[in-house]
């Protein structure tokens, strides 16, 4: 349904100048009875969507039509210009690529953006060529993106901060409105809204103002609602209770359980062993969640002062030490030791006396008869 567009205007006169021409010559010609309109469809109109111009009681048989951007008819401000008699369309200077203008004078605008929001004007050239125009408001919004909720405190502390949650973007002509945990916001002076509700104010904020918080915001063409966002307040730790399944233990007799009671959901736990991080040793083992500790078997080292610490990311708190007494038999592992040390002492002196002994047999044997006699050798064998 294009009309066919050509350069019509290389063969006579510039067509749109003609038109401007008839229109100054014709500017204080009053309306004729049916009044020439011009209707925006759709009415609000959506950043990216085609819109429609339409021109409604256009005088009979018309000679042409030229539509311009603003209020007046302006040569520099043609977009496009359509001669009836050769169907022929002639861009103007403001023609952007995406405008069609029909024979029944008609203007579309396709994939249209902010910046063409504004007045568009269509001077109609009748057939005797007197002109009327029109001007018609196209107002293009934004189609509103998801819009994010920031909060100008990732961290705020329980009772202390004060935080302020914004949704998206600035935009103009957007109304806003906010959820907490899927309720519409309650009643209350800790909460304040801005007048365009886009910022909401959570005045010292506690650990049940956690959320999740929903914005949602709309123009005339578009709602759009955010993802749930939580604030995440960091309230004081409270102390944990630190026990034990045996404080006073004899060494390698069964397990010990250090056990870390901290009352609060969302808090870690470490140790500290006399004061230090405590260093896991071999026969300690910890729970997943770190809020037991096993010893097991319990040695002597293992003597004294346990601590645990709950903590979250702005707060931590250390329970009382608890004092592990680990005993060990003194004296039977000191008999025992006496014990085989006696016997090994025992053994080797057994040993030392059989070789002295068998020395001392060897030596008897061996020197006998004794060297002086030897010496005397034919004399021996002679006596042998
Ligand atoms: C066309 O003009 C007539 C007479 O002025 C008027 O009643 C009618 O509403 C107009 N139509 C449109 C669509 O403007
Ligand atoms: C203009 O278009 C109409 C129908 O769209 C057609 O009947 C007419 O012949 C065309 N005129 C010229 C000069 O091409
Ligand atoms: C003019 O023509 C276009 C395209 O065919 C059509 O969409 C529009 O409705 C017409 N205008 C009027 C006022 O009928
Ligand atoms: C519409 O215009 C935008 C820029 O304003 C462009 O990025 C997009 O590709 C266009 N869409 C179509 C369908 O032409
Ligand atoms: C956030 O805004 C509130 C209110 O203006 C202010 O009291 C608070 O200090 C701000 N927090 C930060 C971290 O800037
Ligand atoms: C906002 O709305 C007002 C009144 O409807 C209008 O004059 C203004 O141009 C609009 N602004 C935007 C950016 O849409
Ligand atoms: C949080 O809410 C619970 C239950 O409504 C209430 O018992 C508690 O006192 C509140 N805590 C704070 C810090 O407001
Ligand atoms: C603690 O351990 C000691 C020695 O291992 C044992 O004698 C005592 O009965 C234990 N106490 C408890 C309460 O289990
Ligand atoms: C337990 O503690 C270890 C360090 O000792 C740490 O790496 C781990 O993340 C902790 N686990 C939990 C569930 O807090
Ligand atoms: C934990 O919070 C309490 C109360 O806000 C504060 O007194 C204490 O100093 C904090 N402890 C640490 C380690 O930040």
């Amino acid at each position: 349904m294009e009309p066919p567009s050509g350069p019509a205007s290389r063969r006579h006169v510039p067509w749109s100048r003609l038109l401007l021409a008839v229109s100054l010559l014709t500017f204080r010609t009053p309306p004729t009875s049916a009044q020439l309109t011009v209707e925006t469809v759709p009415r609000l109109a959506a950043e990216g969507s085609d819109v429609l111009l339409l021109a409604h009681n256009v005088s009979k048989n018309p000679l042409g039509y030229g539509w311009y951007r603003g209020e007046r008819v302006d040569s520099p401000q043609l977009i496009a210009s359509y001669r009836v008699d050769t169907n022929a369309t002639t861009n103007g200077a403001v023609y952007s690529g995406r405008e069609t203008l029909y024979p029944n004078g008609t203007l579309l605008i396709r994939n249209v953006t902010q910046r063409d929001t504004g007045p568009y004007t269509l001077l109609v050239t009748k057939n005797d060529l007197q002109t009327e125009r029109q001007t018609g408001h196209l107002h293009v919004h934004p189609v509103l993106p998801t819009p994010v909720i920031t909060s100008n405190n990732s961290n705020p502390r329980e009772h202390e901060d004060t935080v302020v949650l914004t949704c998206g973007s600035e935009t103009q002509n957007t109304s806003y409105m906010w959820w907490i945990n899927s309720q519409s916001l309650p009643k209350g002076t800790r909460l304040e809204l801005s007048k365009d509700k886009r910022t909401l104010t959570v005045v010292t904020v506690t650990r049940n103002d956690t959320g999740p918080y929903v914005c949602e915001a709309r123009n005339p063409v578009s709602v759009s609602r955010s993802d749930p966002f939580t604030l995440d307040v960091l309230s004081p730790v409270a102390k944990p209770s630190l026990q034990a399944s045996n404080a006073t233990v004899t060494e390698h007799e069964g397990p010990v359980v250090l056990t870390c009671l901290a009352d609060e959901t969302g808090v870690s736990i470490r140790w500290f062993f006399k004061g230090q991080s405590l260093l896991l040793a071999e026969r300690m083992t910890l729970s997943s969640d770190n809020s037991t500790l096993t010893i097991d078997p319990v040695s002597r080292e293992n003597t004294g002062d346990y601590q645990c610490e709950a903590f979250n990311r702005g707060n931590s708190s250390r329970s009382d030490p608890l004092r592990l007494h680990v005993t060990w038999r003194e004296t039977s592992r000191a008999l025992s030791v006496g014990a085989i040390t006696g016997i090994v002492i025992g053994v080797l002196l057994v040993l030392i006396l059989l070789a002295v002994v068998g020395r001392l047999i060897f030596l008897h044997r061996g020197n006998w008869p004794p060297a002086s006699t030897s010496g005397r050798g034919p004399s021996g064998s002679s006596v042998s």
